[in-house]
């Protein structure tokens, strides 16, 4: 048997032979996207150098990322569809192509994986108006020994990736599927209908990264051609182990087993809800844990935690099980993914704790909203109708706290349909509401999302410095968010700002503005960086060469901070900063929001 653990391993050793640098997984909640809520896949954290700037540790790059899709929630319970996974991923920044990528990846899997060659059929973009028919790819299958009729050339919807948001690189790829039984000749046609469901699954997909699309929806060619490989790593552990699905994964099958132990008697290990249980608490404590971590609420990445775990709560009692359950779920959680990823044991206590809070708000209402529901229903039958409509479904919502997901599948067991796009409506109105109502909203108008979270990126540097010089020289930086609205930014410090404070960070932050400082960084080593006094959050995730950014006005400098980036070419660009909320997050750590732009 191949372990999680093992394959990882085996990845990140083979890829570094090949001259890739490893780089630790990013935070599930991606930093300079706001068109997307979480971390899709390994390119996400790569954005800014698969579009040309240059990498600290190079052109050739691998890691293992935790990654969070939402949108096969239909399938989750199914044999091969995860909502958190983890994906494995190399990367070529405008380095090797498709000859090196092609090759590396078939030596990955027939020689230090062993796979006979004959177990793998592989898929090439069959070409359209963006890109044409990539015979190129194919030959190279060909070459390597792959006999034509396991190539399958398919169109853009099943072999073209990206972007991950609604802007950003993409490209044509290349797929390689892995057959858990003896390989049978298909036609194109029959591949299609049995792949992903059937005897075999797609495990690796190379993506030949060489587009942009733009706003406007079309594609202009990348400064460099990239690829960007993605492998997800509990579909390769159940193929390789010819298990019957991703559940027998040793980071999965303990997770399976408590909740089979705590369901009623002769629970299957294919029971759909048990799956989706297991499936939905892993992603929700990995969400929880996060170095970002966030917290159930009623929107954005909040709201997809919520559902998650509500929907947990719904399928439990379908299993007969009635009491608290999802610490002692959780628990195996942490067990069986802390060994890989430190966060989840240090914030183990903090998911515990939203778990146990959530079931509690969520439990009686779930029994009452299921009798509330009913009687509508009901009363919908009389009167000869057999859907909810959307006010209905959204009263379900406000009142006894029922996500969508739970109030359609309810009225489908009985035999009813709801008015999906009319509750997404209302629920797009009240959401909006909810966030004015939280935040100020940005006035400013002029900036897209992309350069609103550039200024806003630029401004968190700014106000760091700006509380350690007004405040106290301890304060550092212990978590920050971005929308394109706004800036989040956490740090340690036990007392509420006094107005005045707030005003003296307020001008510091807008004399740095006024300044037109310019902002630039530089690739050093973390000795380097810390000799300079740079600003960090010093842990052990830093990769052995960093960007330090700072930003100054000939001599005098206002910031230098290690970070990715991106930021702005100079503070001009800011117009304005303006500190709108300051809070209490938990004790010793304070919260500010702030906004920039003309305000
Ligand atoms: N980014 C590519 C994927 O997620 C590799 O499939």
């Amino acid at each position: 048997m191949i372990t999680a653990a093992e394959l990882k391993g085996k990845y990140l050793n083979f890829f570094e032979q090949h001259g890739h640098k490893i780089i630790p997984s990013a935070s599930l909640i991606p930093e300079n996207d706001p068109t997307v809520l979480f971390t899709t896949a390994g390119m996400h954290p790569l954005v800014p150098y698969l579009l040309g700037e240059s990498h600290p540790q190079g052109r050739r790059i691998c890691s293992v990322q935790k990654c969070i899709r939402t949108g096969d929630i239909d399938d989750v319970g199914d044999a091969w569809h995860l909502t958190f996974f983890e994906m494995l991923g190399n990367w070529s920044l405008g380095d090797y192509f498709k000859q090196e990528a092609i090759s590396m990846s078939f030596e990955f899997l027939t020689v230090i994986l062993k796979i006979p060659s004959e177990r793998i059929s592989v898929t090439c973009f069959a070409g359209d108006s963006t890109a044409p028919l990539d015979i190129e790819a194919a030959q190279i299958w060909e070459k390597l020994g792959m006999p034509k009729s396991r190539i399958h050339f398919l169109p853009k919807k099943d072999n073209w990736w990206g972007p991950a948001g609604q802007t950003g690189p993409c490209g044509p790829d290349t797929e390689m599927f892995y057959h858990t039984k003896q390989i049978e000749e298909r036609s194109t046609e029959e591949f299609l209908k049995l792949s992903d469901h059937g005897p075999f699954c797609e495990i690796w997909n190379d993506v030949l990264m060489q587009y942009n699309k733009n706003k406007d929806g079309g594609y202009e060619d990348l400064k460099q051609k990239n690829v960007d490989t993605g492998m997800g790593v509990e579909r390769a552990v159940a193929a390789l182990n010819n298990f019957d699905s991703v559940y027998e994964c040793d980071t999965i099958s303990p997770i399976l087993d408590k909740v089979i132990s705590l369901s009623a008697k002769g629970t299957s290990r294919d029971n759909r809800n048990a799956r989706i249980i297991t499936d939905h608490l892993r992603a929700a404590v990995m969400i929880l844990c996060d170095e970002k971590g966030v917290v159930p609420s009623n929107v954005d990445q909040g709201y997809v935690l919520r559902r998650l775990i509500r929907r947990s709560i719904r399928h439990a009692r379908l299993l007969s099980i009635n009491g608290k359950f999802c610490k002692e779920v959780a628990m195996v959680v942490v067990s069986a993914m802390g060994n890989s990823y430190s966060e989840v044991r240090k914030n183990a206590q903090r998911a515990f704790e939203e778990l146990e809070g959530e079931e509690e708000k969520f439990s009686a209402a779930l029994e009452n909203g299921t009798r509330h529901l009913d009687r509508m229903l009901k009363a919908q039958e009389e009167s000869n109708q057999k859907s909810l409509d959307a006010k209905s479904a959204f009263d379900l919502f406000q009142s006894y706290g029922f996500p969508l997901e739970i109030t359609a599948e309810m009225c489908k067991e009985r035999g009813f349909s709801v008015d999906v796009d009319g509750f997404n409506n209302l629920m797009k109105i009240h959401q909006e509401i909810s966030r004015k109502g939280a935040e100020q909203k940005f006035k400013g108008g002029l900036a897209d999302h992309g350069e609103k979270t550039t200024m806003l990126h630029t401004a968190t540097h700014l106000l760091n410095e700006a509380l350690r010089q007004v405040v106290d020289l301890s304060i550092h930086q212990m978590g920050s968010n971005i929308t394109s609205e706004r800036l989040r930014f956490d740090f340690n410090y036990d007392k509420k700002l006094t107005d005045e404070q707030i005003l003296l960070v307020e001008k510091w932050v807008n004399d740095a503005i006024d300044a037109q400082a310019d902002v630039s960084f530089e690739t050093m080593s973390l000795e380097e960086a810390k000799k300079l006094g740079a600003q960090g959050v010093f842990e052990e995730r830093y990769e052995e060469k960093v960007k330090v950014y700072t930003i100054a006005k000939g001599s005098k400098i206002f910031s230098r901070e290690i970070c990715g980036g991106p930021h702005v070419k100079n503070t001009r660009e800011l117009v304005h900063f303006k500190i709108t909320k300051q809070e209490s997050v938990a004790a010793g750590v304070r919260r500010i929001k702030a906004i920039v732009g003309v305000v």
